[in-house]
């Protein structure tokens, strides 16, 4: 990892460990997506600038309980969470724009906070140094050490002397298949000491209407932002989709415990994929999945993160369970 950027005040300091070939694998992985039945791709193509942007609307949507309910669960579950945690580091696995670990800093005493380290964790760049600076300014007496990294590379700066909590928030596991969670959830087991606890959002899984409203908006946010994959992968692999041929399709698979979202073609379609000198036809009302978005109880989320040697040691939620957060334990080795 290489020093990228340093504050002037000497309380932001953050690592690369981009190598420039983090996008390698993609032409394989969007082929093969596009091979299967139902054709998938794949979900991290949504976040460009636009998809980004698009994404921060969704959090805002009335009908999008998940971002708001989870912010109001740090706010009130935030003292307790972070009473073993007031001179450690936190450690935000995809960090983002920082809103919630603010939640969880406000819950500590003013004072105790400076023996806190924030170690925010993304692949974006900007993204990571701009939050950062942000909460530099909120927070004068926070330390810093931002990762800019993409899972792949182990976080070899962390300080084991340290007692650390760790954090992926906002139901993102939800959107990794079972052996993607677990694959990632063991990468974070791995780093983590007998003491230290890792906070997991989870979605849970509730009336069939308030989920299938939560991805199909009335002001057609979630539909603009399941269409815009189709423009980054026409930009990124020379493809050309058009998105009017496209209809915005979500839905509660209730067997699998997940809501999906598909773009179904409006009408027979030929498509090309040029870097790929991929060609191929969809016929009237066939689908391509953009996105599994999985939903848990405490039983199926216990069985989740066991499979990567831990195990919730608190579970939290709201008066109407209508999102969860597990702080979970490296589990022993006889447990
Ligand atoms: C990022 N992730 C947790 C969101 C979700 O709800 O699964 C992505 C999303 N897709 C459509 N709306 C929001």
């Amino acid at each position: 990892m290489t020093v990228i950027f340093e504050s002037d005040c000497n309380r932001l300091r953050v690592f690369s460990a981009l190598t420039g070939h983090e996008g390698d694998g993609a032409a394989q992985e969007v082929e093969a997506g596009l091979a299967t039945s139902p054709r998938t791709l794949p979900s991290k193509y949504f976040y460009d600038a636009t998809g980004s942007k698009l994404f921060e609307e969704i959090c805002e949507l009335p009908e999008y309980y998940q971002t708001r309910t989870e912010h109001a669960m740090l706010e009130q579950f935030g003292p307790e969470i972070m009473a073993g945690f007031a001179a450690g580091d936190l450690i935000e696995l995809g960090s983002g724009a920082n809103l919630k670990i603010r939640a969880l800093l406000d819950a500590v005493d003013k004072n105790q906070r400076r023996l806190i380290r924030y170690v925010p964790v993304d692949i974006s760049e900007t993204a990571l140094i701009e939050a950062a600076e942000h909460l530099l300014e909120l927070y004068p007496n926070l330390t810093i050490m931002g990762l800019v990294t993409d899972f792949h590379h182990p976080l070899d700066r962390l300080d084991h002397s340290r007692k650390k909590l760790f954090l992926f928030m906002g139901s993102t596991i939800g959107n990794l298949h079972p052996d993607q969670a677990t694959e990632f959830l063991s990468s974070v087991t791995a780093l983590m000491d007998e003491e230290d606890r890792f906070l997991l959002g989870l979605d849970t899984i509730k009336d069939r209407a308030v989920l299938e409203s939560a991805y199909n908006d009335a002001a057609g946010v979630t539909a603009a932002f399941n269409k815009n994959i189709l423009s980054v992968v026409n930009s990124a692999m020379g493809a050309d989709f058009d998105q009017d041929a496209f209809e915005h399709l979500a839905f509660f698979n209730r067997q699998e415990a997940r809501v999906e979202m598909h773009l179904a073609a409006r009408h027979d379609l030929e498509i090309t994929v040029g870097d790929l000198g991929l060609r191929f036809t969809m016929n009237e009302g066939e689908t391509i999945r953009t996105e599994i978005c999985r939903k848990f109880d405490r039983i199926s989320a216990e069985v989740m993160v066991r499979s990567a040697g831990l195990h919730i040691a608190e579970w939290y939620t709201d008066a109407e369970e209508t999102f969860a957060l597990a702080l979970l334990e490296k589990r022993s080795e006889t447990g």
